[in-house]
C-alpha cells in the first residue's frame, strides 16, 4: 500500500493541480518522478468503449462484447444477474486495463422523450438504486472502478449542458437523488460522475450541496468525483464544492487556474490535496492489485449477454400465440428489425460489437421461416413494394411474426424525441398485416416507451427493448418457448404523449420546472387515476403464479422496528418459470400529499410447476416515509399503512395494514399567522382556541346553535389575525393563547395530527 500522504507532500504545486484533470480523452494524469502512473477509464454503461490504443482517435473503440442497455437490464428486477453482469464487465474491465468503466447511468425517467432513457434504469428511485448497487458490487468484486452517473437530475438531452433542472428540496431527495444514495451506500462506487446540467441553478459540476453536503457528509461517499465530460463550468469553485477529476484533459487550462488561485489564497491548497488524494487512493486501488492479464473472452461473454437478455425480455401481451410450435405450423418473419436487431443505443455507451446475432440468422438452429423486409429500417415512409410482399407473405402464413421498433435517428444520446411514435411505415405495416392474418406477434426493439395505436389488434407483443448483441438469439428462444419470459416493465408505458406527467414543459430551455413534484411514472398515472397502455412492473409468463399467506412480523412498529414480509408464491402452470413479487407501500395517514403507493421491495423466485416458495421483505422506517422539508429529513407520519404485494403495479394479489407510531416531531412555532387548523392540531391549543372560538361565535351568531364543528370548517383556514378581526378578541387574548401553545409544546414541537 502507498503512503499517498507521502505522496503528496512530495509534490509539486502543479503537479497537484495536474492530477485533478485527464491526460487526454480518457487517461488521469502519471507523474512519472514519484512513481505515480496514470489508469484508463471506460465507457460504460452495457460493455467496453475502450480506446484503441493503436488509434489516435478516442472514439475508436476495440471490440467488446454489447450487453443488454440498462432499459433492458432493468425489466429483470434481479439483483443477482445485474451482480452478474457487473462481474462479467469487471473481468473485461482488468482484461482491457480499465481502471474504471463509465457506469452504472441511474438518471430517473422523468418523461418517455429522454434521448438517453435507454441507458437509464427506470422511473422508480428505488428499482435503480437497488440494480445499480447490485451492478456496482459486480464490477468491484473484481477489482476495477465504476463510476455513477450522472449525478444528478440530468432527465433531458435538449440543452444538457445548460439547463438548470429546478424542484422542491423533496422532489430531489425522494425522486431524483436515491438511486444515487441506494448505491453508495450499498456499493461504495470508486467515482461518481457529475451531471452537465444545472441542479437548481447551480452546475452539478460545483454544487456544494449535492457534492459535498449530501455525498459525503450524509451519505458517507468515500471516492473520487469526476466531471462528465466537458461539465466544468468553473474548475476552482468546482474543487471547492467537491469536484475532484476533471475529464477529459481541460488542456492545461484549469490546472493553471487551479495553481493561480491557490497562489492567490483564494483555494486553500488541503482542498486540492483532499482531492488529489481521493483521486490517487484509486488509481492505486486498481494498480496495486494483481496486474493478471486473461484476454478478453468475447465468445464467452457473449454467451452470457444471451442469457442476461433472456431474463429481460417483457412478454407484454399475450392472449396465446406465443409460444410459437417449432413444427406443423407456417411461420413468417415480417420487419427489418428481425434482419438487423437493434442491439444498443447511439452515443458514449455505444458499443463496437464483433458479432451481432439476428432473429433471422438464430431462428434458423429451430426451425423454418419465410421472410420480408417490410419497411426500411431507418425510414418513417412507406416503401409499397416492401409493404405488398409483406403482406402477401403474411397472408399465406399460420402466424406473423413483425419485428418493429425505433430507428437509430429517432432516439440517441444528445437529443430527445418529439413524439412516442414508431415510424408511419411500420404502424401500417402491422395494420394492414393484421388485415388478413389474425395470428400476429409484435416484438419491439426500442429503448423507451412508444404509442402502440395497433395495441389491440394483435395477439401478442413482445418487448425486446435494445438487448445486445445476442437480441435474435434471446427473442428467437422467448418466441418458442425454449426460454419463458420473466421481464416485468421498469417504466409505465403511457397511452399518448400527453398524457406524461411533464408533457407541458418538457424539454425545457434554460430551466426545467419539476413542477410534477414527487409524482412521476406510475406514481403520477395512478394519483390521476389515468390508464396506461402497461403499467410499472408488468409483464407475462408462460406459466402462472399464485399469491397467497402474506404475514407481516407486526402489525404495528415504531421508528427503530424493522417489518418482515413473507408470502407464498406458486408456479400454478405447466413449465419452469420466474416471477418478480413486488412489494408496494401505500401511506394511509393522509398526513402529506403522497403517491397511491411506492416500490419498496421486490424478490424474484424461480419456481418449476407446483413448485412454491417464501419470499421475504424487510422494511424501515425509512421505507414508510417520505422527506419532509420542514424537519430536514425523512418523516413517517404516525397512522395506517398497507403493504401490497403484487405481480405489477396494477395487479396487487395481497395487502394487509399495519400501524406505525413515531416519536419524531415536526418543528412548529405558533404566531399570528398560524391558522386555526393548525392550532387546533394540539390539545393545548384546542383549549386556548376554545375561549377564542366561543368569542367568534358570540360575536357572529350570537352564541346560539354554536357548532363547534361547522365553525372550525369554517374558520379552519384563517390565521389568527384574521379571526382577530371578528371583534371581541383582544391582542392580549390571541397572544395568550398563542404563548399557551408554545410553551406547552417548548415552543418547537408539534405532535402528529390525525387525520
Ligand atoms: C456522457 C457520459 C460519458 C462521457 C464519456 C459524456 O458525454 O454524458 O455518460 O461517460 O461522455 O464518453
Amino acid at each position: 500500500m502507498k503512503d499517498i500522504d507521502r505522496l503528496i507532500s512530495e509534490m509539486t504545486l502543479e503537479e497537484k493541480a495536474g492530477l485533478c484533470s485527464g491526460a487526454d480523452f480518457w487517461h488521469t494524469k502519471a507523474v512519472e518522478r514519484l512513481g505515480i502512473p496514470n489508469v484508463m477509464v471506460s465507457d460504460g454503461p452495457h460493455g467496453l468503449r475502450t480506446q484503441d490504443l493503436n488509434s489516435s482517435d478516442p472514439n475508436e473503440s476495440i471490440q467488446a462484447v454489447c450487453f443488454p442497455a440498462a432499459c433492458a437490464t432493468a425489466c429483470s428486477f434481479d439483483r443477482e444477474l445485474m451482480n452478474k453482469l457487473g462481474e462479467t464487465l469487471g473481468e473485461e474491465c482488468r482484461s482491457a486495463g480499465v481502471s474504471v468503466l463509465l457506469g452504472p447511468a441511474v438518471n430517473i425517467k422523468r418523461s418517455p422523450l429522454c434521448g438517453r432513457n435507454f441507458e437509464y434504469v427506470s422511473e422508480d428511485p428505488y428499482l435503480a438504486g437497488e440494480l445499480a448497487a447490485a451492478y456496482i458490487n459486480g464490477v468491484q468484486s473484481k477489482n476495477a472502478g465504476t463510476s455513477i452517473k450522472h449525478f444528478a437530475a440530468n432527465s433531458q438531452e435538449h440543452h444538457r449542458m445548460t439547463c438548470s433542472s429546478d424542484m422542491s428540496e423533496r422532489t430531489l431527495r425522494e425522486i431524483y437523488l436515491p438511486a444515487f444514495e441506494t448505491a453508495v451506500k450499498k456499493a461504495q462506487p470508486w467515482t461518481v460522475m457529475c451531471c452537465y446540467n444545472k441542479i437548481n441553478g447551480v452546475y452539478g459540476s460545483e454544487n456544494p450541496h449535492t457534492l459535498t453536503e449530501i455525498l459525503r457528509d450524509e451519505w458517507g461517499f468515500k471516492g473520487y468525483v469526476m466531471s462528465d465530460w466537458g461539465a466544468v463550468n468553473d474548475r476552482v469553485k468546482g474543487l471547492k464544492a467537491g469536484l475532484d477529476l476533471e475529464m477529459p484533459s481541460s488542456g492545461g487550462i484549469n490546472d493553471a487556474k487551479i495553481v493561480q488561485a491557490v497562489k492567490d489564497g483564494e483555494l486553500d491548497e488541503a482542498v486540492l490535496d483532499q482531492a488529489v488524494k481521493r483521486i490517487l487512493e484509486k488509481v492505486f486501488l486498481y494498480t496495486d492489485s494483481l496486474p493478471k492479464k486473461k484476454p478478453l473472452d468475447i465468445e464467452k461473454d457473449h454467451i452470457i449477454a444471451k442469457e442476461i437478455a433472456e431474463e429481460c425480455i417483457v412478454l407484454l401481451k399475450n392472449e396465446g400465440a406465443l409460444p410459437l410450435p417449432e413444427s406443423g405450423a407456417k411461420i413468417a418473419f415480417i420487419g427489418a428489425f428481425a434482419e438487423e436487431p437493434r442491439i444498443q443505443g447511439g452515443g458514449s455507451s455505444h458499443i463496437n460489437t464483433k458479432t451481432v446475432v439476428s432473429a433471422l440468422t438464430a431462428v434458423k438452429d429451430i426451425c423454418e421461416v419465410s421472410y420480408a423486409k417490410g419497411f426500411n429500417r431507418e425510414e418513417n415512409e412507406t416503401v409499397p413494394e416492401l409493404l405488398s410482399s409483406a403482406v402477401e407473405l403474411a397472408e399465406k402464413c399460420d402466424a406473423a411474426v413483425i419485428f418493429a421498433g425505433l430507428p437509430d435517428s429517432f432516439e440517441s444520446e444528445g437529443f430527445d424525441r418529439s413524439h412516442m411514435r414508431i415510424p408511419d411505415c411500420q404502424n401500417e405495416l402491422i395494420d394492414r398485416i393484421c388485415e388478413v392474418n389474425d395470428n400476429v406477434i409484435v416484438v419491439m426493439h426500442n429503448g423507451a416507451p412508444v404509442e402502440m395505436p395497433w395495441a389491440g389488434k394483435v395477439q401478442a407483443i413482445v418487448e425486446a427493448y435494445l438487448c445486445g448483441e445476442a437480441a435474435g438469439e434471446a427473442v428467437t428462444d422467448i418466441l418458442f418457448g425454449k426460454a419463458n419470459p420473466c421481464g416485468k416493465l421498469a417504466e409505465s408505458y403511457p397511452l399518448k404523449l400527453s398524457d406524461t406527467p411533464c408533457f407541458l414543459t418538457y424539454p425545457a430551455d434554460t430551466s426545467a420546472e419539476y413542477n410534477e413534484g414527487v409524482f412521476v411514472g406510475y406514481r403520477y398515472y395512478e394519483k390521476k387515476e389515468m390508464p396506461v397502455l402497461f403499467p410499472f412492473g408488468h409483464g407475462l409468463s408462460y406459466t402462472a403464479f399464485e399469491y397467497s399467506d402474506i404475514k407481516l412480523s407486526s402489525d404495528h412498529i415504531t421508528d427503530n422496528d424493522t417489518l418482515t414480509v413473507t408470502a407464498t408464491v406458486t408456479n400454478i402452470g405447466n413449465c419452469f418459470g420466474k416471477e418478480a413479487v413486488q412489494l408496494y407501500v401505500a401511506d394511509r395517514t393522509g398526513f402529506a400529499v403522497r403517491p397511491i403507493k411506492e416500490l419498496k421491495g421486490f424478490e424474484k423466485a424461480a419456481l418449476a410447476p407446483n413448485e412454491s416458495a417464501v419470499v421475504t421483505f424487510t422494511l424501515t422506517k425509512r421505507d414508510f416515509s417520505y422527506y419532509n422539508e420542514e424537519l430536514g429529513d425523512w418523516y413517517a407520519p404516525t397512522g395506517k399503512y398497507t403493504i401490497m404485494l403484487g405481480s405489477s403495479s396494477a395487479d396487487i394479489r395481497l395487502s394487509a395494514d399495519l400501524n406505525l407510531t413515531t416519536a419524531a416531531k415536526l418543528p412548529f412555532i405558533a404566531d399570528e399567522n398560524t391558522t386555526f387548523e393548525e392550532f387546533m392540531d394540539y390539545p393545548e391549543g384546542q383549549e386556548a382556541f376554545k375561549i377564542l372560538l366561543g368569542h367568534v361565535a358570540q360575536q357572529m351568531i350570537g352564541g346560539e346553535h354554536f357548532d363547534e364543528n361547522a365553525m372550525r370548517e369554517m374558520l379552519s383556514g384563517m390565521p389568527l389575525r384574521q379571526i382577530r378581526s371578528f371583534g371581541g378578541i383582544t391582542d392580549e387574548m390571541m397572544y395568550a393563547a398563542i404563548d399557551s401553545l408554545n410553551k406547552n409544546f417548548g415552543g418547537w414541537k408539534r405532535q402528529i395530527p390525525q387525520k
